[in-house]
């Protein structure tokens, strides 16, 4: 049985935590898949991440249709859901059903992710939902905006701007969102806000007391380091000696060995 909304709402109602990672290829996902996480997000980090870009401005839906197939191909149980790249639900709420409905009906995914509050977006969310599509919230730090932003900083800070986020995560649930993803926020503003919300929230650098967890994959495997990352396996050094090792071989002639060759 695959993760729902509904997992969500009943993982929260008893206090157990959610796992989520990002994932943007087959292999990736269905590993994570086996190892039991209740969702894949497929995020537009991958503009950072796997493509080399500077920020996630330049996902395209192309792009992002084409991740969310490999990593549908791989992911059995968990929730698959799409991140809605830039550009793919601010124009208008046409637009906005359109490319959900794209990253459903073409990729797989079960549930589409947006940044931005409900005084922004409600409409569009409403859209989404009443195409039957699940939205997940995100709040906090929301990297779409880096240059309004000013920079990936910390937001929440003071008592003013926790006071916005607080009326933001409620404003996103009662427009139907079924999740929030809460990103780098002080830990105290996100408790607050999880233990208002009947919704689960699921942090990124927003402390210990969210409902879930998101993990950007290539952060917790070494390649990236942030104040709320872990490095839960170096994966990148790994690949690193591999590679070298591979050149090596070739050069001294020790691979292909004996056991490499046909007869
Ligand atoms: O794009 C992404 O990977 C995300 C996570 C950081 C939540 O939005």
């Amino acid at each position: 049985m695959s993760i729902t909304t509904a997992t969500f709402r009943e993982r929260k109602e008893r206090g157990e935590k959610i796992t989520i990672l990002t994932a943007y290829d087959c292999p990736t996902a269905a590993l994570m898949d086996e190892a039991g996480v209740d969702a894949v997000l497929v995020g537009d980090s991958m503009g950072n991440v796997v493509m080399g870009m500077e920020n996630t401005l330049g996902v395209t839906m192309d792009m992002m249709l084409h991740h969310v197939k490999m990593v549908r191909a791989g992911v059995k149980h968990a929730m698959l859901i799409a991140d809605m790249p830039f550009l793919s639900y601010q124009v208008s709420v046409e637009d906005a059903v359109r490319n959900a409905g794209r990253l459903v009906a073409e990729g797989g995914a079960q549930a589409v992710k947006l940044e931005g509050p409900a005084r922004m977006f409600g409409n569009v969310i409403h859209g989404i939902i009443r195409t039957g599509i699940p939205v997940m919230g995100h709040l906090g730090l929301t990297p779409q905006s880096v240059h309004q932003i000013g920079g990936y900083k910390v937001q929440g800070r003071g008592e003013e701007q926790a006071r916005r986020l607080r009326t933001e995560a409620m404003e996103l649930q009662a427009a139907g969102c079924f999740a929030i993803v809460l990103e780098c926020i002080p830990a105290e503003v996100a408790a607050e806000i999880s233990q208002s919300l009947a919704i689960p929230t699921i942090g990124i650098g927003a402390g210990p007391d969210c409902d879930g967890q998101v993990l950007v994959s290539h952060d917790m495997l070494g390649w990236g380091k942030t104040r709320f990352t872990k490095t839960f396996a170096d994966a990148r050094t790994v690949m690193r000696s591999a590679f070298g090792a591979y050149v090596r071989e070739v050069k001294d002639g020790t691979f292909p060995g004996k056991e490499q060759c046909y007869e």
